[in-house]
């Protein structure tokens, strides 16, 4: 197998434009004058035609008032740029300054808006073209086109640029001019039409290097884009880039006789339009003939209509390695995957097709049934059916609603068919067609040869039809799950059922298939660009992300960041649960004004948005009413009571942070809804099992002490603060849960003013605490705090004490939950930055990973106190050195990490 990859030889010009030579003409219709001398933006030129007497050097520039109307072709015939110094043709503002507007160009009654032959390195921008039909009814010629780029005769044209260029209404009749039934039965139209932008190349001409970018084609009665070479292949290294094209009458994008082309970016829509009886009405979005190497991706192709064709993007017979992927194909009548005869090395990959091929023959005028999917051998006129050969279909997605009858043809001389990790999600029926185009296809698989076919989902088992000449050897059934079925974003198919879709093949060439497909056939991300890290999925989409990026927007199965900040997480029958603060806009979003959200997922990059597990109250007089403050949710499972128990940092309606209250709420399901139990501050009239007698009679004298102090330390470090609140119960602030592998569970909580930490033994059934507890690192400071188990020891993340911001990291490592506790010091290896502020992060959670051993990831929080809905997340993978913990910044990272 041969990669070669796709090299195009076009190189952007830029205009620098400061040849000291260079000149620049105005020109202006309204103020201008001929025999003026042109040179400043004060005495411009009037005519367009003005430009032939030039004899323009490279680096000059054509100036055309902005916002004013020429009514003249303009024409660029030899005029040569060089590499180094383009001729530009732009558009001014009157004074001079910097260029806001296009320039108008009315071509009515003329065949060109801009005619362009025997010219080289020019870049036109800013233009509006517009050639709605003739001055008078007879004009001659067969065309009228916006943009005509001309190869004639021996002649080359090259490195030629259209940049922001709006080409619309370009007709050739006059309005009201209607078509007969069987000019939209031809195959290309035999009248008189207007076009978008033509390329045409004489069979001894060459045309290379053109780019045709950022531009709008509307409106026009046949194709928005042309490119007409000749069998040689003579026009070649075009880049159609990010263009509009919308509501032509032909195709939107057409090629003939290229080779080299990339189409990326492009949104081509209502292609085959018949909104104005002068247009053709039919037309693929895009389609290729006698193509060689041409890269379509990166598009959306939609609403093509047509009575034959009409598909999103098809490959018309005679073509080579044209390959589409990454485009969004959607209701189009011809249908979606369409490979004609005598193609060699095709493919359509990752792309996403919805409700395509919704044609039915026989219905206004259609003689072709429309198909999501269709192989012919057709090769033109009579000519004997032959291939396509090397078909390459994989990790598409292709959705039609419930009604919509989906259509298949397969072409029995087919040789080289791979049809795998396809998603084929039909709602509607599914039926074979034969005979659709031309002498019928025998049903059979007789002749074909090379055929793998596997691992596709489908919907059911009847979304293949059964009387296909061939089937899925090692199909999958069931639903992906779409975000949004039927919707017309890619984004509203993103799978939710990742697990169904996780298993993909590798595509390899087919065997015999010595080229394979130019860029070989393993791809690097999928429809969103997700990097595909490892083995593929199946569909265009099957999962959303595929690593972790530290710190970036984080979006839910909705589309949303993921709203759970101070998170806690559970694994539960093997799935994630992430709770944590649902925050709203705005510093008010501090506060409880939802609850508790939570989320599932089965990798640690998806989440599923499960709502809001817990809800504040409306009723005033409950402790949980809105406005209240609810932080670092943590839940955990109680096996013997088969209950759902969540404990969170409680505040109190407009009492600040003054109640330091842990609360406790309750569920049969893990993702709720919980009921809201109690509020406590904790172990009234209890003391800490480590807490010495001695201490238990010192007075509480906080007046005494100046702070900060040695004497203040010490009283802290002594309890004073526990001594204060023996009666009421202790404070409960930042928290988190742990359970240990003997089921026995524990709370721990920044108490005595944050001070100091208590770690609390919870009864066996979770919802309360048991009396007994300790105090941890007295006097040292500990907020947010998060707890895991390695090699039966327990390590402690931590921060110090500065609210929203930022701070130093710390860890600790203990034999029993209880302590006591070890500081191990600051956790962060990376730069001084790093460390004084944890990546930016405080920490919340750590969490171990299912199935890895001594896997553990780190997670924090970047607050936003003044919009807390947008703060971010920090995972990051934990270390081990000399028994240690350790975290380092990754921009992205998976779970491979850990297999080191
Ligand atoms: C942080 C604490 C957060 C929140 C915040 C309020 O120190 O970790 O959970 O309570 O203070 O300022």
């Amino acid at each position: 197998m041969n990669d070669i990859n796709f090299k195009f030889l076009i190189i952007f010009l830029i205009f620098l434009g400061y040849n000291a030579e260079a000149k620049d003409y105005y020109f202006h219709p309204k103020i201008g004058n001929d025999s003026a001398n042109g040179t400043s933006f004060k005495s411009p030129f009037k005519s367009l035609v003005k430009i032939s007497d030039l004899a323009l050097e490279p680096g000059d520039r054509i100036l055309l008032a902005a916002g004013e109307v020429f009514h003249e072709t303009l024409i660029l015939d030899h005029v040569q740029g060089s590499f180094e110094n383009p001729i530009l043709i732009d558009s001014y503002q009157n004074d001079g300054s910097d260029i806001k507007g296009k320039t108008i160009i009315d071509a009515r009654g003329l065949l060109n808006g801009l005619l362009i032959t025997n010219s080289n390195y020019i870049i036109i921008k800013n233009l509006d073209i517009t050639a709605n039909g003739p001055a008078d009814d007879s004009g001659d010629g067969e065309m009228r086109v916006g943009v005509l780029i001309f190869g004639k005769g021996n002649e080359r044209i090259t490195n030629i640029h259209l940049e922001d260029l709006y080409i619309h209404d370009i007709f050739y009749e006059k309005e009201g001019v209607g078509r007969s039934e069987a000019e939209v039965r031809s195959a290309n139209g035999t009248q008189k039409y207007g076009w978008g932008i033509r390329l045409i190349a004489d069979d001894n001409a060459e045309i290379e290097n053109i780019w045709i970018s950022n531009s709008s084609i509307e409106n026009v009665s046949h194709t928005g884009i042309k490119l007409t070479g000749t069998q040689r292949q003579n026009i070649r290294n075009v880049r159609i880039l990010d263009n509009k094209v919308y509501r032509t009458g032909g195709p939107g994008i057409q090629m003939s006789g290229v080779k080299f082309v990339h189409v990326k970016g492009n949104e081509v829509s209502h292609s085959g339009s018949t909104d104005d009886s002068r247009k053709w009405g039919r037309g693929s979005g895009l389609w290729t003939w006698s193509a060689s190497h041409v890269m379509i991706e990166h598009n959306s192709f939609m609403h093509a209509n047509g009575p034959g064709d009409s598909a999103g993007a098809h490959i018309d017979f005679n073509c080579d390695n044209v390959i589409l992927q990454y485009n969004f194909s959607a209701e189009n009548a011809g249908g979606f995957c369409e490979i004609l005869g005598n193609n060699y090395n095709c493919a359509y990959r990752y792309n996403i097709s919805v409700n395509d091929g919704h044609r039915v023959k026989g219905e206004n005028g259609a003689f072709q049934e429309g198909k999501v999917f269709w192989l012919s051998g057709f090769q033109g006129g009579q000519r004997e059916r032959k291939g396509p050969v090397n078909s390459y279909f994989y990790n598409n997605t292709i959705y039609v609603k419930a009604g919509q009858v989906s259509k298949i043809a397969i072409d029995n001389r087919s040789k080289g068919v791979l049809i795998v990790n396809n998603i084929f999600h039909l709602e509607g029926p599914v039926e074979m067609v034969i005979g659709d185009q031309y002498k019928a296809d025998e049903s059979s698989s007789d002749n074909m040869e090379r055929v793998l076919f596997e691992n596709n989902l489908f919907l059911n088992g009847s979304n293949w039809p059964k009387d296909a000449m061939i089937h899925d050897a090692s199909p999958l059934y069931g639903s992906a799950q779409f975000q949004n079925p039927g919707g017309m974003k890619p984004e509203d198919y993103i799978p939710a059922n990742w697990e169904l879709l996780q298993n993909g093949k590798a595509v390899q060439p087919l065997p015999d298939d010595e080229f394979g497909l130019i860029q070989g056939f393993k791809m690097k991300t999928d429809f969103l660009g997700n990097s595909i890290s490892k083995t593929p999925g199946i569909g265009a989409i099957y999962m959303k992300y595929r690593d972790f990026q530290p710190g970036q927007l984080w979006e839910d199965d909705l589309g949303e960041h993921i709203n759970a900040h101070g998170g806690g997480f559970l694994i539960h029958e093997d799935t994630y649960y992430w709770f944590g603060e649902h925050k709203t806009e705005g510093t008010e979003g501090n506060k409880a004004q939802v609850g508790v959200g939570v989320y599932s997922s089965n990798d640690l990059f998806n989440w599923k948005n499960e709502g809001i597990a817990l809800k504040v109250h409306d009723d005033p007089n409950s402790l949980l009413v809105k406005g209240c403050i609810i932080e670092r949710p943590k839940v955990i499972y109680n096996e013997k009571a088969k209950k759902f128990v969540m404990w969170f940092h409680h505040e109190l309606k407009d009492r600040g942070y003054e109640a330091a209250m842990t609360g406790l709420a309750v569920s049969d399901h893990v993702t709720g809804p919980y009921t809201y139990i109690k509020s406590v501050n904790p172990h009234a009239g209890i003391w800490p099992s480590n807490y010495p007698d001695s201490l238990k009679s010192l007075p509480v004298d906080l007046d005494k002490y100046e702070r900060p102090s040695e004497e203040w330390k010490e009283a802290v470090v002594n309890g004073v603060f526990l001594r204060r609140d023996f009666e009421k119960g202790q404070m409960a602030r930042d928290m988190t849960l742990f359970v240990d592998d003997d089921g026995k569970a524990y709370h721990f909580h920044s108490s005595e003013n944050n001070q100091t930490l208590h770690v609390a033994e919870l009864t066996e059934d979770y919802m309360d605490f048991s009396g007994n507890y300790t105090r941890v690192l007295p006097g040292q400071q500990n907020e947010a705090p998060a707890i895991f188990k390695k090699d039966g020891k327990y390590y402690m993340f931590s921060s110090g004490l500065t609210g929203w911001k930022p701070n130093p990291g710390k860890s600790a490592v203990a034999d029993h939950p209880m302590g006591p506790w070890t500081p191990l010091g600051n956790m962060v290896r990376g730069t001084e930055d790093e460390m004084k502020t944890t990546f930016r992060s405080q920490s919340t959670a750590a969490i171990p990973v299912i199935g890895k051993k001594d896997a553990f990831i780190y997670v924090g929080d970047r607050w936003e106190p003044e919009n807390p809905i947008d703060g971010r997340y920090v995972w990051l993978p934990v270390e081990f050195e000399d028994e240690r913990p350790v975290l380092r910044w990754r921009d992205n990272w998976d779970l491979s990490f850990f297999d080191n």
